[in-house]
């Protein structure tokens, strides 16, 4: 799916984002599993990631998230008319993540649901909440993205232990005076669906009980896929919205791997330095990881007015998907 903005004015008012306290170095996981620094950051470029302590679910990450995103915004929580929380990592299947946070927060009026679209979550739930207030079904809309993927990894297998994190961002979408989203890009594929999968996690009953519950991973097969559609799909909004590459100020793909964002980078030809990095810091945070990103670069006065901001996502489903937009404080 591909669309350029026919909308009214559409932007990013309020931004947040929260991370655990715990750090974890990759010489701490060289004493869980036969691992090292040096292999880690060099095919990573991951330093240390985030751990949710045992009684941190997604919510509690979520909801400092939410407060600084509507504090930026100006706006309060029953102002909110759609709350999304784009996860795979909820505090259970039902109640949903987000009716929990629209209860934590007294977004009363907000309609709320948990979207699925693994690490693409949080780009998938920002064109949805676009959509809704473009055809005016929603005035301001909350987008949560989060994930305690800490949970669903095998804490004995080397290679998915060492690249992902905890951490959750939020974002308030409402119209603005000057144009903010200005097209997406959104994608999936199910036939590779199996390179990325979480088993026994749903109604499908698999005989063979290994690994199940656990984050199953073709590394090399993924690294692929994510190379292949970071370009892709940046290439095909810049295209759809009459941009160029050369017109972007501030790029945030997936923080997954440092090798496939500067694989990503160069590719587009787009300067490493107008690339936000936070991945070393992070680890893979799944649909927590652009709104850390973005919330990053608002923290180092990276996002000015009019700037060009390219973000793309991609991950499980296998799923990818690109915003364009100008930011407007
Ligand atoms: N520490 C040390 N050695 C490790 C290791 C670890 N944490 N994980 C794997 N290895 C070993 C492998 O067992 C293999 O050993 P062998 O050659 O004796 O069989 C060797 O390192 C090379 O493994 P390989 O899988 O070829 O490494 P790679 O260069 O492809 O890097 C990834 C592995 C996972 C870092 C890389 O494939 C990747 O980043 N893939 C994408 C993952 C991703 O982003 N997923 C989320 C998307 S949302």
């Amino acid at each position: 799916m591909i669309g350029k903005a026919a909308g009214p004015p559409i932007s990013i008012t309020g931004l947040g984002a929260y991370a655990p306290d715990r750090v974890l170095t990759n010489d701490e996981l060289s004493t869980i599993v036969d691992t090292t620094d040096e292999w880690i950051m060099e095919r990573t470029g991951i330093r240390e990631r985030r751990i949710a302590a045992p009684e941190q679910a997604l919510t509690d990450l979520a909801l400092p998230a939410a407060h600084a995103a509507l504090d930026g915004a100006g706006v309060a929580a029953r102002d909110i008319d759609l709350l999304l929380c784009a996860t795979v990592t909820p505090d259970m299947m039902f109640p949903t993540s987000s009716a929990l946070l629209a209860d934590m927060l007294g977004a009363e009026d907000a309609a709320a649901c948990d979207l699925l679209a693994g690490c693409t979550g949080f780009m998938y739930a920002l064109a949805q909440a676009y959509g809704m207030i473009a055809a005016g079904l929603a005035g301001r809309a909350l987008v949560v993205g989060g994930d305690v993927l800490s949970r669903i990894l095998d804490w004995t297998d080397r290679s998915t232990l060492v690249l992902f994190g905890d951490g959750a961002g939020a974002v308030v979408l409402e119209k603005v005076d000057r144009p903010g989203f200005l097209g997406f890009e959104l994608g999936a594929d199910g036939g590779g669906g199996v390179h990325l999968s979480l088993p026994g996690s749903g109604s499908r009953h698999i005989e063979d009980a290994t690994g199940n519950g656990y984050v199953q991973m073709n590394g090399r097969e993924v690294f692929k896929f994510a190379t292949r559609v970071l370009v892709s799909s940046a290439q095909a909004v810049l295209d759809r919205c009459d941009a160029s590459v050369d017109d972007v100020d501030v790029y945030i793909p997936h923080q997954a791997n440092v090798r496939i964002m500067d694989h990503a980078a160069q590719k587009l030809g787009i300067p490493r330095e107008r690339m936000v990095v936070n991945v070393d810091r992070y680890g893979n945070t799944s649909s927590g990881s652009i709104p850390l990103a973005l919330a990053d670069a608002q923290a180092q006065d990276r996002l000015k007015e009019g700037d060009l901001v390219l973000m793309t996502g991609m991950g499980a489903g296998l799923t990818w998907g690109s915003a364009l937009m100008e930011w407007t404080r």
